[in-house]
């Protein structure tokens, strides 16, 4: 494996009831607070009162911005910052799900930046503080809530981009399954796929003896391809919905990922299509990973193949090792289709008439992954292969 330092300083608060434990964290921190959250699910379910009645109990001066939308937007974060800045907030509580706390990374840094907030997601400039923030997670999918990464949209040149830092970690982050229970069925799916999605961004690296990361990634895959289709069976089972929440966090708060460099090329992928026609992430990963995986199984059958066996059950005598590996990619393509998540661009109404611009978009920067280096015209094959 690489050398490497890990270091993660989130305060993971875990299981049922543990929201009472909000009002000892907001303890550390000043009394003016900005409450940050979505579309409205919080309300439904109940949730922002039993956080607002916390906040009060505190004795907190509470400030709230409202309706960060799904692929949150920076003029969102723009809004949020000005906020911080005028009431010269202390604390920022992020509720809701990664979009909400993608937004609150923004929007906590942002708010001790001077310039404009999208410098600080293009690198034009890098943050040199950050207003602290927690969570409160309400949807198994991203591991925003322990991770430094926050993705966002700029909808006016519809461009979205992963950006982060060392300020972008949240000081704790409350997951009380019972709050998951809420999420329907297609943002289930979409969890589960963004899920599973994350640990083969990692899986596939060309580090040398990691048999332990292996066993991890392969074991969280494993668990997840168990638990996920008996939730979407059976939405309001709280131990399912544990297992998955706790998933979702394992397998992107960085302990997967010791050791060794992650692909990334089909997250960066997506966004591109996501910046273009606003989709949602995991219904993009789910289109687009089987073909990022088709595209790359020459680089390194081997890996493919141990993939087809160890996760998806693969029989491998008498087979090769690529005919191992692709049969171990339709097995995918077969678990997620039964999940019920989209196939083909088609299913978003995209056709052929963007893929350029798609491409182009992707590999602004430049070639794209670490497993296999893409160029505009391989991203344009897996776009094209998608359609
Ligand atoms: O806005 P509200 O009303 O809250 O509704 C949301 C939203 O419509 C709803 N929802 C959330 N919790 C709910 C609920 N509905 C009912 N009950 C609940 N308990 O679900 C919808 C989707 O929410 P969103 O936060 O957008 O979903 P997700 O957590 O999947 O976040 C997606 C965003 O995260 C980015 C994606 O690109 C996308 O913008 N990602 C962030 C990452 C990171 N920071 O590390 C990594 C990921 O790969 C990903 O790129
Ligand atoms: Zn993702």
């Amino acid at each position: 494996m690489n050398e490497f330092v890990f270091h993660n300083p989130t305060k993971l608060i875990f299981g049922k009831g543990q929201l009472q434990k909000l009002s000892k964290e907001l303890m550390n921190y000043g009394k003016k607070v900005l409450v940050v959250y979505g579309g409205g699910s919080i309300k439904r379910n109940g949730l922002y009162d039993e956080v607002m009645t916390i906040l009060k109990d505190n004795n907190m001066d509470v400030h709230e911005l409202a309706g960060v939308e799904p692929n949150p937007r920076v003029s969102t974060a723009r809004r949020g910052a000005a906020i911080c800045k005028e009431k010269d907030i202390d604390f920022i509580l992020a509720v809701g799900g990664g979009s909400v706390i993608d937004c609150v990374k923004l929007i906590a840094s942002a708010a001790k930046y001077d310039g404009d907030a999208w410098d600080l997601v293009t690198r034009k400039a890098f943050a040199k503080g950050a207003i602290p923030f927690g969570t409160v997670l309400t949807l198994a999918a991203t591991g925003s809530e322990m991770n430094a990464g926050s993705v966002i949209t700029n909808e006016e040149t519809e461009e979205k981009y992963g950006w982060g830092g060392p300020f972008n970690y949240p000081k704790f982050s409350i997951l009380d399954p019972t709050y998951t229970i809420s999420v329907p069925k297609d943002q289930t799916i979409y969890g589960i796929v963004d899920m599973m999605s994350h640990i083969f961004e990692q899986y596939f690296n060309n580090a040398k003896n990691t048999p332990v990361q292996d066993e991890m990634c392969e074991g969280v895959l494993r668990a997840i391809m168990d638990n996920g289709p008996k939730l979407l069976e059976d939405l309001e089972n709280y131990d399912l919905r544990e297992t998955i929440l706790f998933a979702g966090t394992m397998g992107l708060n960085g302990f997967l990922q010791m050791g060794y460099q992650g692909d990334w090329a089909t997250h960066d992928i997506e966004h591109a299509v996501s910046a273009v026609y606003d989709i949602p992430h995991a219904g993009g990963l789910a289109i687009l990973f089987p073909h990022w995986m088709r595209h790359n199984v020459k680089v390194n059958p081997t890996r493919f193949a141990k993939l087809a066996v160890n996760v998806f059950g693969v029989a491998p005598e008498g087979k090769t090792e690529e005919e191992v590996a692709f049969e171990g990619i339709e097995r995918l393509t077969s678990f997620w289709n039964s999940l019920g998540a989209p196939k083909t661009l088609a299913d978003y109404n995209i056709d052929d008439t963007k893929l350029e611009l798609m491409a182009e978009k992707a590999t602004i920067n430049g070639s794209l992954g670490h497993f296999s280096s893409l160029n505009k015209e391989d991203v344009l094959a897996i776009l094209k292969a998608s359609l």
